[in-house]
């Protein structure tokens, strides 16, 4: 499908064929069904011919498809941290499509963080009716408190925001949040085990951005992750031997016993409440001595873990002390630090080194 097929068929619609017309820009559009012209024009030309409802329907999924595309100018937006302008183009997909997935979800996180919790929940609880099936709604109606927290993210809506999000992730956390983490961690790994290592795993390990960082270090790199679209970055990295695309406890305990001398989890286990089982499987896959380095969201003034209204999970540093003694993990250090920004304000941040005894 070319353009030309485009004009030949609106040239049929003007001459007034419009049962041939229709029927192009049918074709148009069953192969290319994100084309909104195409949806418009056999609209048109189903209405010539009288056929309301189905001009009706096509009038519709033309909308449908426009707000989709007006969400995405939106997101873009949103993620470069102009966020007053992305809700209006979020507002006018909804004008446009009031069933529109993305321009709900993302609402709802719009309001969230303007701390409007009732306009939030309207937009999430718009999510669910629109996409049962989803789990990430239900998830963040639960980080706004209305539902009991569970013990972690669920996968789908961990793999489903960050294969939306990968496209834009190393800019937007790097130029716009002020994102250290991975050179943080590079750099006290490095610091930790200067002479090298055989084996490392990187949990959780996005774009590749920490891999980039510990160029040089390991013979050989295993990335984990949930979402395809962030492993596809870290692939073009070139630095790692393997990545897997798995939960990072279940890529965990298919690893043979000591088999790695160091892990690192930069920002990741931000999306699990409850650690213990991944302290557990790294206490069988890490070899004597080795050494987990991870950050971690500090929750202040809480018991151990607490999901927060951003969607991911606050830990206290008594928490992390309590894991490692029950694991097997001698702690080295815990400092405190800032990792990124969320709205221009620095997120609390904990970065510790554990070791396993042996
Ligand atoms: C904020 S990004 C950080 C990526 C990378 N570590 C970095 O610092 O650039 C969080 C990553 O963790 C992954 N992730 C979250 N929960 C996970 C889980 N349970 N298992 C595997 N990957 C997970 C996400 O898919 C995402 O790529």
């Amino acid at each position: 499908m070319n353009s030309e097929t485009f004009f030949l068929a609106d040239r049929l619609l003007r001459e007034g064929d419009a049962r041939s017309a229709a029927n192009a820009f049918r074709d148009i559009v069953e192969a290319v069904p994100e084309h909104v012209a195409g949806w418009r024009k056999y609209a048109e030309a189903l209405e010539k011919l009288g056929n309301h409802d189905e001009a009706a329907s096509a009038t519709q999924k033309g909308n449908a498809v426009e707000a989709d595309h007006i969400t995405e100018v939106g997101s873009s937006l949103f993620f470069h941290g102009d966020e007053k302008r992305a809700k209006s183009f979020f507002t006018h997909a909804l004008a446009l499509d009031e069933d529109c997935l993305s321009a709900h979800w993302l609402l709802g996180e719009y309001y969230s963080n303007l701390d409007d919790k009732k306009t939030a929940l309207h937009h999430y609880r718009r999510c669910m009716e629109i996409a049962p099936d989803r789990q990430g709604p239900s998830f963040m109606i639960a980080a706004l408190g209305e539902e009991a927290s569970p013990d972690r993210a669920p996968d789908d809506y961990v793999s489903g925001f960050f294969n939306w999000y990968a496209e834009h992730f190393d800019s937007h956390l790097t130029d716009n949040l002020k994102y250290t983490g991975p050179q943080e961690v590079a750099r006290a790994l490095r610091q930790a085990r200067p002479d090298g290592l055989e084996h490392v795993i990187d949990l959780g390990c996005g774009t590749g951005l920490a891999g980039v960082a510990l160029e040089g270090l390991a013979a050989r790199l295993t990335g984990v992750d949930l979402s395809a679209a962030m492993l596809e970055r870290a692939k073009a990295t070139g630095v790692y031997q393997d990545l897997v695309e798995q939960d990072l406890v279940n890529a965990l305990s298919v690893q043979p016993a000591e088999s790695a001398e160091a892990a690192i989890s930069v920002d990741v286990l931000i999306y699990l409440g409850v650690l213990a089982p991944v302290f557990v499987e790294l206490a069988r896959v890490l070899a004597d001595n080795a050494i987990f380095i991870a950050t971690f969201e500090e929750g202040v003034d809480i018991e151990d873990w607490e999901l927060s209204s951003s969607g991911r999970y606050l830990h206290s540093e008594n928490y992390l002390r309590k894991l490692a003694a029950d694991s097997g993990f001698g702690v080295v250090s815990i400092s405190r630090t800032t990792l990124r920004e969320e709205y221009g304000v620095p997120v609390p941040s904990l970065i510790a080194t554990f070791e396993k005894r042996r």
